[in-house]
C-alpha cells in the first residue's frame, strides 16, 4: 500500500488513507488544511466530552486550552512523578504471587497506567476500582459489529460518561476546598486566575486523559515485552545496561510496534496530497503505524534496532496535537521495565496461549502476554 498507493480513496468507508511517512506527517502537521473536529453530530444532538476536548478542537481554542493544560505535563513536573510511578510499579510487582506464570498485561501493563492516572488526577484510593471500571468502558469496543452490540456499547458509554461527569464534578468541588498535588487542582487554579477553562472543560479534559492515556501506555509496555521475547539478543544488550538503553528501547518500540496506529482529520478545503485530489469535507486517516515502517524514512525499517538514531517516529503524532502525555508515557514505560528487570531479569514467553492482538485498527497491542 505504502509503495503502490501511498494515499488512496477507500470507497467502502468513504475516506482517504495516507500511508507514507511524508503524507502522514503533512496531514498531522498542517492544521490549516486538516481539522481535528471530526464530529458528525446533527444540530441539536449533544456532544460527547471527547468531542469538546483538546484532541477534537482547532485553533484558536486549541492553542488557549493547550497552553493551560501544558503546565501539568512539563518534563519538570514529570520528574516529580518518578518516585510515585516507581512506587506503583513496585506495588504491582509485590502483588505477583506466582512468578512461574505471569500475565504481563493483566497483572502489570494494564493496571499500571490506570493507577498512575488516578493518582495524577487525585482520585481517592478508595475509588480506584470504580475508576478502573469506568476507564474500561470509555475505551471499550463493541463485542461484534451487530446493531445490538453497537447500541449496547453506546448506552454503556453514555452511562459511563454521565457517571464520570457527576463524579468529577464532586471531585472538583472537593479540590476547590482542599487543593492537592494533582492536575485537577492545577487546572482549577488556572481557572481562578481568570483564564477560560470552564468546569465542563476540566471534566472533559479528565475524561480525555482516561481515554488517551491508559490503553495506549498499556500497549506500549506490552509491545516492549513482545519485542523482548521475539529478539532475545537485543534484550541481552538491554540487561547489560538498562539505564543507558531503556529510553532508546521505548522509542524503538513506539516506532516498531506503534500503540496508536492512526488518527483522522477532515480536509478544510480542496487540496492535493502526494498526487491525490482531496475535496473539502473528506476524511483523511493518517496511518502512523505504516509511516513508522516507511523505508524511505527509516533504514531497514522492518528491523527492531534500539540503536537507531535519529528515530523521528510519528507514534505520538506531530504538530499542535502532539501527544500531551508523551513525557509521562515515556517515563511510565521506562520505569515499568527498569523495576521489572530488577526482580525478573530472566523470563520467557509461556507456550500454550496465542498471541492475540486487540481487535482494533486504531490501537495495537496484545490481549494477554503470558511469561
Ligand atoms: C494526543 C499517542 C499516552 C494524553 C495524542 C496523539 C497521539 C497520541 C498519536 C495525537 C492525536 C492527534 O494528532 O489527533 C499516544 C501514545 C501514548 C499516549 C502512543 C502511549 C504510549 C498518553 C498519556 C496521556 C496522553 C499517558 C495523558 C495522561 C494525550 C492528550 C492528547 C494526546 C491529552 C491530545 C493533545 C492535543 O490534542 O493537543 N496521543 N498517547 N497520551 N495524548 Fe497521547
Amino acid at each position: 500500500m505504502r509503495k503502490e498507493s501511498p494515499v488512496r480513496w477507500d470507497e467502502k468507508r468513504g475516506a482517504w488513507d495516507a500511508f507514507d511517512y511524508q503524507s502522514v506527517k503533512n496531514v498531522l502537521e498542517n492544521k490549516d488544511l486538516f481539522s481535528s473536529n471530526r464530529s458528525r453530530r446533527q444540530e441539536g444532538e449533544q456532544a460527547s466530552p471527547i468531542e469538546l476536548s483538546l484532541i477534537s478542537i482547532d485553533p484558536p481554542k486549541h492553542t488557549q486550552m493547550r497552553s493551560l493544560v501544558n503546565k501539568a505535563f512539563t518534563p519538570r513536573v514529570m520528574k516529580d512523578w518518578r518516585p510515585r510511578i516507581e512506587r506503583i510499579a513496585n506495588q504491582l510487582l509485590d502483588e505477583i504471587q506466582d512468578p512461574s506464570e505471569i500475565d504481563l498485561v493483566k497483572q502489570y501493563s494494564y493496571p499500571l497506567p490506570v493507577m498512575v492516572i488516578a493518582e495524577i488526577l487525585g482520585v481517592p484510593i478508595k475509588d480506584q476500582d470504580k475508576f478502573k471500571d469506568w476507564s474500561d468502558w470509555v475505551v471499550a469496543g463493541p463485542t461484534d459489529n451487530s446493531p445490538e452490540a453497537l447500541k449496547k456499547l453506546e448506552e454503556n458509554q453514555q452511562r459511563t460518561y454521565y457517571e464520570l461527569y457527576v463524579y468529577f464534578k464532586e471531585i472538583i468541588a472537593m479540590k476547590r476546598q482542599q487543593p492537592g498535588e494533582d492536575i485537577i487542582s492545577v487546572l482549577i487554579q488556572a481557572e481562578m486566575q481568570g483564564t477560560t477553562l470552564t468546569e465542563d472543560e476540566i471534566i472533559g479534559f479528565c475524561i480525555l486523559l482516561l481515554v488517551a492515556g491508559n490503553e495506549t501506555t498499556t500497549n506500549l509496555i506490552s509491545n516492549a515485552y513482545y519485542c523482548f521475547t521475539e529478539f532475545p539478543e537485543i534484550y541481552e544488550e538491554i540487561l547489560k545496561d538498562p539505564a543507558g538503553t531503556l529510553p532508546l528501547t521505548v522509542e524503538e518500540v513506539l516506532r516498531y510496534r506503534s500503540p496508536v496506529q492512526s488518527m483522522s482529520r477532515v480536509a478544510k478545503e480542496d487540496t492535493v496530497l502526494n498526487g491525490a485530489e482531496i475535496k473539502a469535507g473528506n476524511i483523511v486517516v493518517a496511518w502512523m503505524g505504516a509511516a513508522n515502517r516507511d523505508e524511505q524514512q527509516f533504514e531497514n525499517a522492518h528491523e527492531f534496532n534500539i540503536r537507531r538514531k535519529p528515530n523521528p517516529h510519528l507514534a505520538f503524532g506531530k504538530g499542535i496535537h502532539f501527544c500531551l502525555g508523551a513525557p509521562l508515557a515515556r517515563l511510565e514505560a521506562e520505569i515499568a521495565m527498569a523495576e521489572w528487570i530488577k526482580r525478573y531479569p530472566r523470563f520467557e514467553r509461556s507456550s500454550g496461549f496465542s498471541l492475540e492482538p486487540i481487535e482494533s485498527t486504531f490501537v495495537y497491542g496484545l490481549k494477554e502476554l503470558k511469561l
